[in-house]
């Protein structure tokens, strides 16, 4: 086997990223360890500034580490970046495209820089921008423009295809679309690592995913482990102005199916096992003390729930950058 066919899609050590501004030394990416297997459908899920840009940048060679390892497909950029780069697809967080060029026009540029490129046609098809082929990249929505930088990632077979909030901002449609396409790449065996801060994309598409916050690895497995992990299946999430400071954390997890409680200011998240048993005793426990409740929603535990049990702040809270 040669060193290229083994070993990992994606491997990083200690890897870290300090930009340095006037305002101070950003320390972007904290010592991050990651490891992406080959074929597997890798998200970093995080808020913004989180350092999942950064991340995926150094991963494409775009930016140098600070210090750290990096290696991609099992070499590293320094040794063989020629080799690297024909063999990933990469789909920047924005991308700017000539405006006055045709879909088509700007196929055929990005095809003719591989060798086997794969056929327009079906390139078109596959991220349904078919009957788009005349129009100029200026006249495109943001969807078709994402489409359209995704098939440009994939233009030359790629086997580790990185895609930076490749769905942010876009209509609940133009989104299905990219995930058909993600779930297709997925079946032809291709590798990818994902960048996203929303949480249902990363339940949807992931095998495993990293959540990351301050450029540190904060939680790291499967959806269904990381929800698993906070042991039980349900929130509860009561409203009421002060609430957090008026119950305490021991008095609530005593209550019957109740497991962790979170404060988050006028808003308190219980996760309980059973809803129907914990209410009660929730209810019950409000009377005593004389709060009235302003809301009260249950839910399924969601990774934003995992966010809030490490971070003890929504994921939600913070929009993206534009
Ligand atoms: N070129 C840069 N110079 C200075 N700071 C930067 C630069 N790029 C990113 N940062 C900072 O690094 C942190 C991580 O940013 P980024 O990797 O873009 O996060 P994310 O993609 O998760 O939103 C943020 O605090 C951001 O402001
Ligand atoms: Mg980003």
């Amino acid at each position: 086997m040669s060193d290229a066919a083994a070993g990992s899609a994606i491997e990083l050590r200690q890897l870290t990223k300090v930009y340095k501004a006037k305002e101070g030394d950003v320390r972007a990416i904290d010592a991050l360890d990651l490891q992406v297997e080959r074929g597997e459908i890798f998200g970093l899920l995080g808020p913004n500034g989180a350092g999942k840009t950064s991340t995926v940048e150094i991963c494409e060679g775009l930016e140098e580490p600070t210090s750290g390892e990096v290696r991609i497909l099992g070499r590293s950029w320094g040794e063989d970046s020629q080799g690297i780069r024909e063999r990933i697809g990469v789909s920047l967080q924005e991308t700017k495209f000539f405006e006055k060029l045709t879909v088509l026009e700007l196929l055929e540029l990005f095809a003719s820089f591989y060798a086997k490129p794969m056929p327009l046609p079906e390139l078109l098809a596959l991220v349904g921008l078919e009957e788009k082929a005349t129009q100029r990249y200026q006249n495109l929505s943001g969807g078709q423009c994402q489409r359209l930088a995704v098939a440009c990632a994939l233009i030359g077979y790629p086997d580790l295809l990185f895609l930076d909030e490749p769905t942010t901002g876009l209509d609940p449609q133009s989104r299905m679309r990219l995930w058909e396409v993600i779930s297709s790449f997925r079946e032809g065996g291709g590798t990818l690592l994902l960048t996203t801060h929303y949480m249902e994309e990363a339940a949807t598409l992931c095998d495993r995913l990293m959540i990351i916050d301050h450029g540190r690895c904060i939680a790291l497995g499967s959806p269904k482990q990381l929800i698993a992990e906070l042991g039980a299946g349900h929130v509860v999430s009561l409203e009421a102005p002060g609430i957090g400071e008026r119950l305490q954390a021991a008095e609530l997890s005593s209550l019957a199916s109740v497991r962790e409680s979170t404060s988050l200011g006028d808003e308190l998240n219980l996760t309980v096992e059973e809803p129907h048993v914990a209410l009660p005793a929730i209810l019950s426990l409000l009377r005593e003390k004389n709060i009235e409740l302003a809301g009260l929603s249950t839910r399924h535990v969601s990774l934003d729930d995992v966010f809030v049990h490490h971070t003890g702040r929504h994921l939600r809270d913070e929009e993206p950058r534009k």
